[in-house]
């Protein structure tokens, strides 16, 4: 059985290629729901419906185990499709999101002001403070800033202006006197800004991006669920599924996963 990982788009392929970097053996499965994105301004019901789709294709190529890569997904839909859907259909088999490991990176962290840049649907939900409320010890306080400009900016291409529109508001930030210990990238499209932000603002503050901090979290969670990890295949396949082919997309991806993946609906 393969390890499924599910995004609004192709930003989780991002964090494919993360996992895949630190555990090749296993064999994967992803769903990027590129007909329906962006998931970010959506409604909650939506969102839900769409991602059950999502879940249950995975499901049914056989995957045991799924991320949901997609914050915005994970914020309006992981607790109930773990509540309500998984029991009555899929009893035997996980699924997991990607907000609660970095809350807990930035609690390991001890970081105290944390700035969270996400979509307006992440940002509404409020999920990163709850589950940051229901652990934290050291009394870090997250501030939320949505940024719903930045997926179409990477989509297009323009890294440079997404990283801009960022780092404008840490800029705003800094200037007056704020404190910031970290910054939180709470969406996969903007694993690709990660780097240039760290270059541009060195040691000021850390940077939280999933590609950086999901494939630890899922290697701990195999060695801890070994009922799990056993009935994972190891032929080390990969296989994309989009919603929606567009001709550009093999460039892109190819381009991203530096030729390693083809995508086959
Ligand atoms: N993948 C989504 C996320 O991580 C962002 C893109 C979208 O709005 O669908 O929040």
């Amino acid at each position: 059985m393969k390890i499924g990982l599910f995004d609004s788009g192709l930003g989780g392929l991002l964090i494919l290629k993360a996992v895949t970097s630190k555990l090749p053996w296993y064999d994967y499965e992803y769903y990027g729901d590129t007909q329906h994105l962006p998931y970010g301004d959506k409604t909650e019901a939506e969102i839900y419906r769409l991602t059950k789709q999502g879940i249950q294709h995975l499901f049914e190529r056989d995957c045991v185990l799924i991320i949901i890569a997609c914050n915005t997904a994970s914020a309006e839909t992981l607790r109930r499709l773990q509540d309500e859907f998984l029991p009555e259909y899929y009893p035997h088999r996980r699924i997991l999101g990607v907000i609660v490991p970095v809350v807990e990176e930035v609690i390991d962290s001890a970081c105290k002001k944390v700035l969270l840049f996400a979509t307006k649907r992440t940002v509404s939900s409020g999920k990163y403070h709850l589950e940051l409320g229901k652990r934290n010890e050291i009394d870090t306080k997250i501030e939320s800033i949505a940024t719903p400009k930045v997926v179409p900016l990477i989509e297009e291409g323009k890294i440079g202006e997404a990283v801009s529109h960022i780092a404008t508001h840490i800029d705003k930030k800094l200037a007056t006197g704020e404190r910031i210990d970290g910054v939180i990238l709470g969406c996969t499209h903007y694993v690709l800004l990660a780097d240039a932000l760290q270059e541009r603002f060195g040691s000021t503050f850390s940077i939280f991006s999933q590609h950086r901090i999901i494939p630890n979290k899922l290697d701990t969670y195999l060695q801890r669920h070994p009922e799990i990890e056993a009935r994972l295949t190891r032929q080390g396949r990969r296989n994309i599924f989009l919603t929606e082919h567009r001709s550009d997309y093999d460039r892109y991806i190819a381009t991203l996963l530096e030729g390693h993946f083809v995508a086959s609906n």
